[in-house]
């Protein structure tokens, strides 16, 4: 049982309303029934201001009186007596609580707070108003490195803390329906992060192309023209996915293709050590056998080569149709100016080196945060793009020894990891849960944000040690989350459907108990803002439209992505 110890900090200084001259307005009524796992008490209020109609409202924490200890309830339901309601008058009324844990007096004047009931709350046992250190107690996440993210709902005196490592080493997940909130409170959790961590570097998987407006200082960001992402680092998988762009593949090709690229491979030589494209090991380029998978760059101008000398053979392997279609795939990938990330700058003579410290921030130069910016790439291969970051942020992680740890942060993560494995691409989720799975032994985490919680994989979910759950109406997604958390209440999570924005409850690991909090409020500039949206307030709305700036956008690749 974890035990948390408090001084009194507000009791001292008389904050606490303990006072002689106030002896009712603590005492909230009695417990008239208990079982198990929750408790009535019986109250009576008037609807007058200052009374304990305040006092209880759903959400809450208040405590029953035990002599030494206190017991916790959070007030899940309320009734008043005979279904009515008589201004001015003192109404009787019936709330039933869920038993949450107890605080114990220490006697040094310390409280210690303890998750579960040993001394069950008797009838006529007398229910309070909640004091402040036993509040401050029960959400102390003691002596780990915290992030202040907001303040307690039930009292915005209170800090809202979360254990910065627990948050990254188990994962963590931000559900929320749209506009709650949601990618307010990452940016915040973001930047408060790397500001605590050094050594952290993140990856933004921006799909709206709003974070880069959040973390002007301290990111950069990338987009389809500054990106740099050469094929030869493409696994062949992810490499097949680029050349049908997404749409079910042609078996002979997929075929003819392999040969291709591990014959391309095979030939490319250099003098000298050559970093390596998928596992960062370093191996000797002269192993004889090179398939399509070896870890090694290869030449565009090699791979088209080889597509000449199939198609010269008097008997060929594969149909010259076959053969001729796939090189007209790889002639358009080649010559669109859309995949400019691919096949432009970044050739085989590039070092792995320079690709890695542009997109993983080393040195980090002060600006530890990368957003890459989705929404310039092309939708059908955003998925193949997803699968070699991730893989990649995995390796850096792990090859650095510690030296870096590296988040990925997935927007909308249910499009790259859905629940229906028909949907998506296979690689993208194996690189996902790769590190959600192994990723906390050697730094490398994930944070997951999405709207639809029943629409991800709910491995990579339970993979989330901590939740924050915003406002989510569908029951549906509401059991997605009770199902993911093990310290979930049932009546915590029936609240999900009516909080408020920016509020959240906070699960898991990264809290001392499951909280109900509200992220705190950020101006304008830290806010996460689409980049047209801010462009068109700064122009003025009546700025004359632009068309071959827009067109030239088209040509260069922003083609928005249907997200839904
Ligand atoms: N912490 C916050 N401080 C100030 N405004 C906020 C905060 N969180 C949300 N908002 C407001 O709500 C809007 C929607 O928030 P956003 O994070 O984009 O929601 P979501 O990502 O869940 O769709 C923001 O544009 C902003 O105006
Ligand atoms: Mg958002």
């Amino acid at each position: 049982m974890q035990a948390r110890v408090m001084d009194h900090p507000l009791e001292a200084g008389g904050g606490e309303r303990r006072s002689a001259r106030q002896p009712s307005e603590r005492m909230i009524g009695r417990v008239v029934a208990c079982d198990g796992s929750r408790a009535t008490i019986s109250a009576s209020a008037t609807s007058l201001v200052g009374t304990q109609t305040d006092f209880w409202s759903i959400g809450r924490l208040i405590s029953i009186s035990m002599g030494n200890t206190r017991v916790v309830g959070l007030v899940c339901e309320m009734n008043a007596c005979n279904g009515l309601w008589d201004e001015g008058l003192q109404n009787e009324m019936q709330v039933r609580i869920e038993l949450v844990g107890e605080i114990i007096d220490r006697g040094d004047g310390k409280v210690e707070f303890r998750r579960g009931i040993s001394n069950y709350p008797y009838l006529g046992a007398i229910a309070h108003r909640i004091r402040i250190a036993d509040l401050l107690a029960i959400h102390d996440i003691g002596d780990r490195a915290g992030i202040e993210v907001g303040w307690l709902s039930q009292d915005s005196t209170i800090p809202a803390t979360v254990s910065v490592e627990d948050l990254l080493r188990c994962h963590f997940a931000v559900v929320g329906t749209t506009g709650v909130g949601k990618s307010s409170a990452v940016a915040m959790l973001l930047r408060e992060a790397v500001a605590k961590k050094p050594n952290l570097r993140v990856l933004v998987l921006d799909p709206h192309n709003e974070y880069a407006h959040a973390f002007r200082s301290n990111s950069v960001s990338l987009d389809s023209t500054t990106l740099e992402l050469p094929f030869w680092i493409f696994s062949f998988e992810e490499m097949t996915d680029v050349v049908f762009r997404g749409r079910p593949t042609v078996q002979e090709e997929v075929d003819a293709l392999r040969e291709i690229i591990g014959a391309a491979k095979g030939r490319y030589r250099v003098t000298g050590e050559v970093a390596l494209s998928s596992t960062l090991i370093r191996k000797p380029l002269d192993v004889a056998n090179f398939s399509a998978d070896t870890p090694v760059p290869y030449r565009m101008s090699d791979v088209f080569k080889i597509i000449e000398e199939l198609l010269g053979q008097l008997e060929p392997r594969f149909s010259r149709f076959h053969v001729r279609s796939l090189r007209s795939r790889i002639e358009s990938l080649n010559s669109d100016p859309r995949y400019r990330f691919m096949f432009g700058r970044a050739t085989a003579e590039d070092c792995l080196d320079r690709v890695i410290s542009s997109i993983f921030r080393v040195p980090h130069e002060n600006r530890p945060i990368t957003v890459l910016q989705l929404a310039g790439i092309p939708s059908e291969v955003v998925n193949s793009v997803v699968s070699v970051l991730a893989r990649l942020a995995f390796d850096i992680a792990t090859w650095s020894g510690g030296e870096f740890e590296v988040l990925v942060l997935c927007e909308e993560a249910h499009r790259y990891v859905p629940n229906d494995s028909s949907l998506g691409f296979g690689p993208t989720r194996a690189a996902i849960a790769r590190i959600a799975k192994e990723g906390r032994k050697y730094g490398c985490y994930v944070g997951i944000v999405t709207q639809r919680p029943g629409e991800l994989d709910p491995t990579i979910l339970s993979q989330c040690s901590t939740v924050f759950a915003m406002r989510l109406g569908n029951t549906r997604d509401q059991d997605i989350i009770r199902a993911a958390i093990a310290d979930s209440s049932a009546s915590t999570i029936s609240f999900l459907s009516s909080i408020g924005n920016r509020e959240a409850i906070a699960f898991g690991e990264g809290v001392a108990t499951p909280m109900r909090i509200t992220f705190k409020y950020q101006s304008e500039a830290e806010l996460p803002a689409a980049e047209h949206g801010a462009k068109a307030a700064r122009n003025g709305a009546d700025r004359e439209i632009n068309l071959r700036e827009i067109i030239g956008r088209m040509r260069g690749g922003s083609e928005t992505i249907d997200y839904r």
